[in-house]
């Protein structure tokens, strides 16, 4: 170490080294970015992808996110055009600045109109083996003029290795009017995996064992639309029972009333006499998550206040604990749990202004612990 090395002291190395571990251990409790900078491979493609329109910073918006160890990979849903990735990790370099975004797994997987790439990521799941399902809808501008691209399908991504395992194709469970909006995955007892997704044109879930490569739609009653002036979003949750069991809990963004069903009975396509009406909901709800258990996190449409309902317990207002609150025009759009803090995650965005094309440079969007 000659040259410019002896200006380091050993102090400034082992300080170095140490905020290299950090950066390497854990994300920082709160990261905050405003529309998306890329990482591009190099200035040249970033250059292509702008000046033909394929890369529009404001147009990027974060909503969905997966937390596996250090990483937080984001799902970034193409609305609008010039959303160069619809998948990507989260990249921190320093407490000052702001996050950028890494295209997940990589950039070749993002390419609009090839379809055995991401057209459009609408949810992300990590399963307990390390398994990130992605929900693509195939249909891209959604809130501008919505062209189908390719076949709506889920992918399976391997987090620990980075590596696609799994593509799977939803044509013949879906119609040209379907809205596939949630997905979850869940393994039954003799190890075969399974995935949901809720079509909300067509009140459905759909149900694909993986394992076995087929699967099945399980329309739900009619019922469960009760209240809905219209089919407008059917969320998804998967909840896990101390006993090893999990349920699904599910609902329409404006009907009146909360829905559960045992998994097992969606496997098997016998939904019929088993869906569980939980309760009235006091108000529009919008699903944001579960802490990988038994509780649901929630708020009310519009409302900034985020609550965790246990599901031990009845589903009654006063079991419903106000654990968060977004501050000015941010809303939350996720809650996951993040084992490495030991924590839970809130996703937020002031994306109400997204959807009205006022947010000038772009959504301010950040990822924090709860
Ligand atoms: C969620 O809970 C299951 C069951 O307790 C556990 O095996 C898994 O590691 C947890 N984490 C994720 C990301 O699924």
């Amino acid at each position: 170490m000659h040259g410019q090395g002896q200006f380091v002291s050993p102090f400034t190395t082992l300080a170095l080294v140490a905020i290299l571990a950090l950066t390497n251990a854990t994300l920082p409790e709160t990261v905050k970015w405003t529309g998306g900078s890329f990482e591009w491979p190099c200035s040249t493609t970033r250059n292509m992808f702008k000046s033909s329109g394929k890369y529009i910073s404001k147009n990027v918006i974060a909503t969905r996110v997966a937390m596996f160890e250090n990483k937080a990979i984001v799902a970034l849903p193409r609305y609008k055009a010039g959303i160069p990735a619809t998948l990507a990790q989260i990249s921190h370099k320093s407490e000052n600045c702001e996050a950028t975004l890494v295209p997940y797994p990589c950039w070749s997987l993002q390419e609009e109109g090839t379809c055995t790439a991401l057209q459009n990521v609408v949810d992300i799941y990590l399963d307990p083996q390390n398994i990130l399902w992605v929900l693509d809808t195939g249909v891209v501008s959604t809130l501008d003029e919505p062209v189908r691209k390719c076949p709506p399908k889920v992918l399976a991504i391997n987090v620990v290795t980075g590596k696609l395992v799994k593509t799977i194709d939803l044509t013949g469970l879906t119609t040209s009017t379907s809205r596939l909006q949630y997905l979850v995955s869940d393994y039954s007892r003799d190890g075969r995996v399974f995935v949901y997704v809720s079509d909300a044109a067509s009140r459905a879930i759909l149900v694909y064992d993986v394992t076995l490569g087929r699967g099945h739609r399980v329309v739900l009653p009619q019922a469960v639309a009760t209240g809905a002036t219209r089919r407008d979003v059917l969320y998804l949750a998967l909840l896990r029972r101390s006993d090893g069991s999990t349920c699904l809990i599910f609902t329409y963004l404006s009907s009146s009333r909360m829905f559960s069903i045992r998994t097992e009975h969606l496997r098997s396509g016998s939904a019929n006499g088993k869906i569980h009406d939980l309760g009235a909901k006091p108000k529009k709800m919008v699903l944001l998550g579960t802490d990988n258990g038994s509780a649901l996190f929630f708020r009310y449409e519009g409302e900034s206040d985020v609550y965790r309902w246990d599901a031990t317990n009845p589903f009654v207002s006063r079991c419903f604990d106000q654990v968060y609150t977004s501050a000015d025009c941010s809303l939350v759009t996720h809650v996951v749990a993040d084992y490495a803090r030991a924590r839970m995650r809130v996703l937020e965005s002031n994306f109400p202004d997204y959807m009205q094309g006022s947010v000038g440079c772009g959504a301010t969007q950040s990822l924090s612990v709860m």
